[in-house]
């Protein structure tokens, strides 16, 4: 299908008619506080397919469903005290449970990609919110770029990608956080990360075998077009650098070192060096633990 796809600012009328849109089975792209995502209802088929269609995703990667509240969530998955105190602690924000699918429901088999398990949040993002009061539905949101391509953090980044193929963008400005949320699962054998993100969790565990159980997780994603070096401290020959603390290059993202800024700036600044006139990427280092890591694995991806 194509489309004229018409970006809108975030307010009742958009979120109207992006609602009218979703209930019409079209998806529409919308912010969160993570990154943009191409929200679909999540218990239509013809919907959710379309999504996949879009983004020109691999089937076999699942999606996120976002909710409105608890009461929503637990009635499409199984929620163990380890779940419980994750959602009541980190929700509505940046957090994804995987957690045991409840039988019987309606939600499509595409989103879960035919596991027995489902990848729940409740966005903290007013415009999703809103989205997911006007429909009413569980809403099914990858991040709203081309499959493998770098992650949206305005409706700029979404239209450069997805242009044509969606009805309408809303737009509510770049998002706060950054990068997509921390992805972790939790089934009564322990909470495993399988993403990495900005919420970090204290004794949490990554499996080893994490690539097969969150299929998100291939190693090329979030790439920009051009070759990419990591750990640069100066630019070579037609490299445009995206710096860190005191490696300063074309942008910094961050001047004084502080690794939320680097979330936020991060996938803007990969745009940007992406569009530029250069025909390489380096990145600085970007050292440390905790949050530091999710930025890091988002540029080892980006960079592979
Ligand atoms: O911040 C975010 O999470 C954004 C915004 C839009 O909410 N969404 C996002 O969605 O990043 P997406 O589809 O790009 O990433 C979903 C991740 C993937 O790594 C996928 O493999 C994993 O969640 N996932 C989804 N369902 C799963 C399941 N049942 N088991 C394991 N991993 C799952
Ligand atoms: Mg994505």
């Amino acid at each position: 299908m194509k489309f004229q796809t018409v970006i809108r600012s975030y307010n009742d009328d958009a979120i109207a008619e992006g609602a009218a849109q979703i209930r019409a089975g079209l998806p529409v792209a919308v912010p969160t506080e993570t990154v943009y995502g191409l929200a679909a209802d999540a218990e239509n088929g013809d919907a959710v397919a379309r999504i996949f269609e879009v983004k020109q995703r691999p089937d076999f990667n699942p999606l996120i469903v976002h909710v409105r509240n608890l009461e929503q969530a637990v009635r499409f998955a199984t929620f163990n005290e380890a779940a419980i105190r994750l959602a009541e602690r980190y929700w509505p924000g940046p957090l994804t449970l995987v957690l045991p699918l409840r039988p019987g429901g309606q939600i499509s088999s595409l989103v879960t990609a035919g596991l027995d398990s489902i990848a729940l949040r409740i966005p903290a993002h007013r415009a999703m919110q809103a989205l997911l009061a006007a429909t009413g539905c569980p809403l099914a949101a990858p991040s709203a770029n081309a499959s493998g391509t770098i992650s949206p953090t305005t409706a700029q980044h979404v239209f450069r990608t997805l242009a044509g193929r969606i009805p309408m963008i809303i737009d509510d400005g770049p998002t706060p956080i950054g990068i997509e949320s921390t992805v972790v699962r939790c089934d009564g054998q322990g909470i495993y990360v399988l993403r990495p993100g900005p919420i970090i969790i204290d004794g949490a565990e990554r499996p080893s075998t994490c690539n097969i159980e969150s299929p998100g997780q291939m190693q090329k994603h979030y790439a920009p077009t051009k070759p990419l070096r990591l750990d640069a401290t100066v630019a070579h020959a037609d490299e445009w650098l995206i710096g860190f603390g005191a490696v300063d290059g074309d942008r910094n993202l961050s001047p004084s070192g502080d690794l939320v800024e680097v979330m936020a700036n991060l996938f803007d600044a990969l745009h940007q060096a992406d569009e530029s006139g250069r025909a390489r990427i380096a990145v600085a280092p970007i050292s440390g633990d905790g949050i530091a890591e999710s930025i890091r694995d988002r540029l080892a991806r980006a960079a592979c």
